[in-house]
């Protein structure tokens, strides 16, 4: 088989960097191999039902639809995390079916040889079950939370951490002029990496990850230690998956087709601590502040690169392949292995070491 026309499809959550790869692949695709390339609309749903928003869906990849944006954040294809064709929840229903027949029949009826897809470890595991059902597949890997094993990291944490770095930035300046207690929430799900790297990055005064469960009788006496050594503000740095020795993740609901929302985890921990502290206790959640904007350069680059390599798995017909990053080079490792390989900070490791040898606490001392 030689390969003459592709799909493209970015899936889940958006992330900054999408666009770079779109635009990586889609070069190489045109300029060095001259395919036809669809973008799909919404993740799966062009797919599955290639009609969908017609004419403003499904849309053959031009240079002009790629210009300029390589600096643009979220994703000109579109996304959805609901669209997994083997849990399939229909507009206005309540119940998931397997549409995955459908969308195999659709792919094929479309002419196309191959499809890559965009995602993080939801979509991954969505692409190997298509890979399995026959569906020449590549895969590049995203998200925010840079919890996915198989790659040293993915496209989208570093301008991530740049913007919780600068809220944190902010943050400071309220709390110093107010002597208040300052707690930001962070992105990451069940991994405390964007938690860690900002906290250290913007100079938190703790830092509470699912990695490692937090006592709030801790925090309640650093803080106050603080104020006894004339520091009487503090900036805690709570990841959205951050819980207590003794309780589980604030979860706030169940998303149908969808994973569990976490949301409240910083809330929580100020709820702890305002009747013990002096002094206000102030919560900022940043949200989905850290999933828009500009890419930052690594960013871009390393989406490039992975738009490249998925373009050239494509072309070597080495399919059921995801990119990846290890060390400076850019590798290809099977979907099958990639896929649940969750990532999470080791709370023994170096950086972690770092970040309580420069003083800050993980609020986990007795
Ligand atoms: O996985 C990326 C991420 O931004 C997580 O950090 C966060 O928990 C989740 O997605 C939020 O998803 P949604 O936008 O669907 O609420």
């Amino acid at each position: 088989m030689s390969v003459r026309k592709i799909g493209i499809v970015t899936g889940g959550g958006d992330c900054p960097g999408l666009n770079a790869v779109i635009r990586g692949t889609v070069k190489v695709g045109l300029n060095r191999y001259g395919w036809e390339i669809l973008g799909i609309e919404d993740a799966c749903m062009g797919l599955i039902d290639p009609s969908y928003r017609s004419p403003h869906g499904n849309r053959l990849m031009t240079r002009d639809l790629i210009r300029d944006i390589l600096p643009r954040g979220g994703t000109i294809l579109g996304t959805s995390s609901r669209s997994d064709p083997f849990r399939f929840v229909a507009e206005g229903s309540s119940s998931e079916e397997d549409v995955s027949d459908r969308l195999l029949q659709n792919f094929r009826d479309l002419g196309l040889d191959a499809l890559i897809s965009i995602g993080g470890d939801g979509s991954m595991a969505i692409a190997q079950r298509l890979f399995e059902k026959g569906i020449p597949l590549v895969g590049v890997p995203k998200t925010i939370d840079n919890d996915l094993g198989a790659t040293d990291q993915t496209f989208g944490f570093d301008t991530a951490v740049q913007t919780a770095t600068e809220a944190l930035d902010r943050i400071h300046d309220t709390a110093r002029s107010h002597d208040r207690v300052m707690l930001v929430e962070v992105m990451g799900r069940d991994a405390g990496w964007i938690a860690l790297h900002a906290g250290i990055a913007g100079g938190a005064h703790a830092i509470l990850i699912p990695e490692i469960p937090y006592r709030a009788e801790v925090l309640t006496r650093e803080i106050r230690q603080r104020r006894v050594q004339g520091q009487p503000y503090s900036v805690i740095v709570v990841a959205e998956g951050a819980r207590p020795v003794d309780g589980e993740q604030s979860v706030a609901g169940q998303v149908l087709g969808g994973m569990p929302q976490l949301a409240g985890a910083a809330q929580r921990v100020a709820s702890s601590l305002q009747a013990q502290v002096d002094g206000d206790v102030r919560v900022t959640v940043l949200g989905h502040l850290q999933r828009g904007g500009s890419p930052s350069s690594f960013d871009r680059i390393l989406a490039t690169r992975f738009g490249h390599h998925a373009a050239e798995l494509v072309a070597a017909e080495d399919f059921g392949k995801m990119v990846a990053l290890r060390g400076s080079e850019i590798v290809s490792v099977p979907i099958a292995e990639a896929i649940g390989i969750h990532k999470a900070v080791a709370p023994q490791s170096q950086l972690v070491r770092t970040a309580r040898a420069v003083g800050i606490s993980f609020g986990d001392a007795i």
